[in-house]
């Protein structure tokens, strides 16, 4: 906190409050870290996934895939363009879509997915389907696969800087990252309302810029950010060395290397509720996440699934996140794993 707060205070000393340096040695450091030629900041990660899709080309009344187990703004992101949610199932084991969900559901109206790295897993490469891929990786700061990093699985790959993520700021913050340089030149410009220069305006677009103070705290977390991810595994392997799938019906989640980086532990139970219950009376946070999920939300009912979403309405069913975070200790991972035994 100390080394963050000086860097605050040296960003309000310097005046450059938007954009500026704070904001570019931010975009390079996370451009470089990811494994990608750009990163564009912006003010959040709904933003991002909406300038994405804009700076690829998706326009009013265009079709874009979208997992409907997800946080309800991937969704979201989509009609507020003006484009048509079209919502995939998942895969309810790995709570993200598959490539054949996504065909199931494309259209000949399809101009794009968005793909969504939930819970800190990486998604399964959807790229190849004929359009472009927007990977929203919201919730997946760090994961790696194959030597590549959560933002370079897609076309296009968003982020958020939401406090809570793997890689939080002080308050909201996004960015899109890319390796396509007319993509990032684009979306440079709709993040300022369609400017470069503040005289023309080429575009409708969004006040939405990453602050040089989010920027800055930013630049002090990133290089802690695979040492904590690598303490979100370890706590997942606790759980799992410690017994926690020995508990009557508590599915943990299954996982390789460094695909997953626990933004979230969610296992899977048929009894999630009274699982809930049980954790809550031992003073326990168990959290359930999108019991309803995006096809079902009130802002949703333009939008009615094309295909069936089996996988969605079991994942919305059985998921339940347990306490995750780098600095979780064994004592606590074991009276989790009583509590779920005893419930
Ligand atoms: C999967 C996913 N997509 C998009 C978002 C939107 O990010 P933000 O809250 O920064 O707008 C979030 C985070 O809240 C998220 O978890």
């Amino acid at each position: 906190m100390d080394r963050i707060a000086e860097r605050l205070a040296d960003v309000a000393r310097s005046g450059r409050y938007i954009l500026g340096p704070e904001v570019e040695a931010f975009e390079r450091e996370f451009a470089d870290y990811c494994g990608a030629r750009h990163c564009v900041g912006v003010g959040n990660g709904t933003d991002a996934i909406s300038i994405s899709l804009r700076a690829l080309g998706v326009e009013p009344g265009d079709d874009v895939v979208v997992p409907s187990f997800t946080f309800y703004a991937s969704a979201e992101a989509i009609a507020s363009i003006g484009a048509r949610p079209v919502f995939c199932d998942v895969d309810p084991e790995t709570f993200c879509v598959t490539r054949e969900s996504v065909q199931a559901a494309m259209t000949g109206r399809t101009k794009a997915i968005v793909s969504v790295d939930l819970f800190g897993r990486l998604a399964p490469d959807v790229r190849g389907l004929g359009v472009p891929v927007v990977e929203d990786a919201a919730q997946a700061h760090g994961a790696r696969r194959d030597d590549r990093r959560a933002g370079t699985w897609g076309d296009v790959a968003t982020f958020s800087f939401f406090p809570s993520k793997n890689l939080g700021g002080l308050g909201d913050g996004g960015a899109i990252v890319t390796d396509d340089d007319e993509v990032a030149e684009l979306a440079r410009r709709l993040r300022f309302h369609g400017s470069t220069d503040k005289t023309t305006f080429t575009e409708v677009g969004y006040n939405s810029r990453l602050d040089a103070l989010q920027a800055a705290a930013l630049r002090v977390l990133l290089p802690d950010l695979d040492g904590w991810n690598e303490a979100r595994r370890r706590v997942a392997r606790a759980y799992e060395a410690r017994g926690l799938g020995s508990a009557d019906g508590v599915e943990p989640p299954r996982f390789e290397d460094e695909e997953h980086v626990f933004h979230l532990y969610v296992v899977q139970s048929d009894r999630a509720d009274e699982l809930q219950r049980t954790l809550a009376e031992r003073e326990i946070g168990a959290r359930v996440y999108y019991r309803r999920p995006a096809h079902e939300q009130p802002a949703m009912a333009d939008y009615p699934p094309m295909v069936d979403l089996p996988g969605t309405a079991e994942a919305a069913r059985t998921h339940l996140a347990l306490p995750m975070g780098p600095l979780l200790d064994e004592r606590a991972i074991d009276e989790v794993i009583a509590a779920c035994a005893s419930g």
